[in-house]
């Protein structure tokens, strides 16, 4: 292609981009709109329209100077001009030099450039792929997410459009910011500021490790930012530690609104139970609960803090609902009507009904890998009434963070660690090592195998070799007897 054609200014005409409301390009594209010219009026005031008077009187009434028969004319413009005021003409320096752009910068087709291929995919999931890119011209890195249009008969989705419009009524630290919406040929992104990490890849990193101290910090982001959308009526619906990502100074972000709603803070109404990853689901879901609130993220969000604590997912079941709450019930026994009041009347509830008591066996497994007051907070948020688990404001009073050592601290120190770490990279090098195992596994048993013919060999040769020998020397024998 031809470099100079291939430049960025001209080829970026291919991009719309817009954002729906309130974000920084909208203001500017209002600024843009050419603005309704105001009437022009003199300073004699607002003239008044003739009024319809008898033809004889008519004649002797001069004609306004501003009306031809009955059309009004423009008085601005029948005035001598005044004289005209001399404007000197400012010259503005240019504040930034005209960016010089690198080679694959001036080659890039859009305005974000990223690496061909699967290069630069950090994420692939429902919707389609995540790419990291970069702005040619400021130079910062983006999060591209491909909105997937195959099999969409009614254009644009709308699962797509209620995530982008959830997305643009949300500001907040903890909160991953949608810069704009991009249209390029046929695809459409959402363009995300970039985070290097998400929660899945870094709790999977060979090596890296947390203090409790940054896992204090990662858990108070993960609250202040579930605060802010409860507080602003939002449920997330898919809190998982690949939705969590983190920056390389330590910052925290929720991400992934595709399934998030706006739900009633007052009143109640059925939802769809059929949301948030299976792992992370309430029982109150898994028994088909439809009038559900916030409670359903505390509880998803406690499974993610016992991941952040021991690196390891505390109901992974099979995929199934009835797996599911037998994971849930291993862990912390079946539930109790005294516990769990109403829990009778929930849909699924005689379908899935507990075969036997199970105790709990929490404190048993967890006690010993978590602070007191970290298992403290946990069996607060674990409890089967989702009326009694802890709200997220509730969660960021607990003693777990206002009054236990250690104090959080930023993990500033990720800006030291090697690559990016998501859920894609750790998935990529978990296959690769797997690989690697199997590889191994298969040259040991061929060698094995190799070392058996050998061996075999040997033995059919040494045997073949006796025979030979006792051939000829039978042969011999004939011989020698003949002789
Ligand atoms: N802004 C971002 N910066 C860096 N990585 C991101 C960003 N947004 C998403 N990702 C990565 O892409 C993955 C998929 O994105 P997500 O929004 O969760 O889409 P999906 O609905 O397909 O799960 C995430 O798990 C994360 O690893
Ligand atoms: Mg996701």
């Amino acid at each position: 292609m031809n470099t100079a054609e291939a430049k960025a200014p001209e080829t970026s005409k291919n991009k719309i981009s817009f954002s729906i409301k309130g974000r920084a390009s909208a203001a500017a594209a209002e600024k843009a709109q050419p603005v309704a010219p105001k009437p022009q009026t003199t300073s004699e005031g607002p003239k008044k329209l003739p009024v319809a008077v008898s033809p004889l009187v008519q004649n002797s009434i001069p004609k306004s100077r501003n009306y031809e028969g009955n059309t009004r004319v423009d008085t601005v413009a029948r005035r001598p001009s005044p004289p005209p005021v001399k404007v000197e003409k400012v010259k503005k320096k240019r504040i930034k030099a005209r960016p010089e752009l690198s080679e694959d910068f001036a080659q890039s087709e859009s305005v974000y450039y990223r690496k061909t291929g699967n290069d630069s995919v950090v994420g692939s999931g429902t919707y389609g792929k995540v790419y990291k890119a970069v702005h040619v011209y400021t130079g910062s890195p983006v999060a591209l997410k491909k909105i997937r249009m195959e099999g969409e008969r009614d254009g644009f989705p709308v699962t797509a459009i209620r995530e982008i419009k959830l997305l643009q009524s949300l500001n907040h630290l903890n909160v991953v910011a949608l810069q704009e919406v991009m249209v390029e040929e046929n695809d459409c992104f959402m363009v995300f500021e970039y985070l290097s990490h998400d929660l899945t890849g870094l709790l999977n990193h060979p090596t890296f490790a947390l203090t409790s101290a940054h896992k204090k910090h990662l858990a108070k982001q993960l609250f202040e930012g579930l605060n802010y959308l409860h507080d602003r009526g939002v449920l997330h619906r898919d809190i998982k530690a690949a939705n969590i990502l983190i920056s390389n100074t330590g910052e925290l972000k929720l991400a992934d609104f595709g399934l998030a709603r706006f739900y009633q803070k007052h009143a109640k109404q059925d939802y769809t139970n059929r949301v948030i990853t299976i792992w992370y689901r309430s029982p109150e879901l898994l028994l088909g609960e439809t009038q559900y609130g916030p409670s359903v993220d505390i509880w998803s969000a406690a499974c993610v803090l016992v991941e952040i604590f021991t690196r390891h997912a505390i109901f992974p079941g099979d995929g199934g609902e009835i797996n599911q709450l037998d994971k849930i019930y291993n862990v912390l026994g079946t539930p109790s009507r005294s516990e769990w009041p109403g829990v009778d009347e929930l849909q699924w509830f005689t379908l899935l009904r507990p075969r036997q008591r199970i105790p709990s066996t929490f404190a048993e497994k967890y006690q010993s890998r978590v602070s007191a007051e970290a298992f403290d907070l946990l069996s607060a948020m674990f409890q089967f009434d989702p009326t009694s688990r802890p709200t997220a404001a509730d969660v960021l009073e607990h003693p777990y963070f206002t009054v236990e050592e250690p104090e959080a601290e930023q993990a500033v120190l990720l800006s030291e660690l090697e690559g990016d770490w998501h859920e894609f990279e750790s998935k990529a090098l978990r296959k690769e090592k797997e690989k690697q195992e199997r590889d191994a596994r298969r040259r040991e048993k061929e060698g094995a195998a190799a070392a058996a013919a050998g061996e075999k060999r040997k033995v059919e040769e040494g045997s073949a070799g006796g025979e030979a020998v006792k051939k000829a020397k039978v042969g011999a024998a004939a011989a020698a007897v003949a002789a």
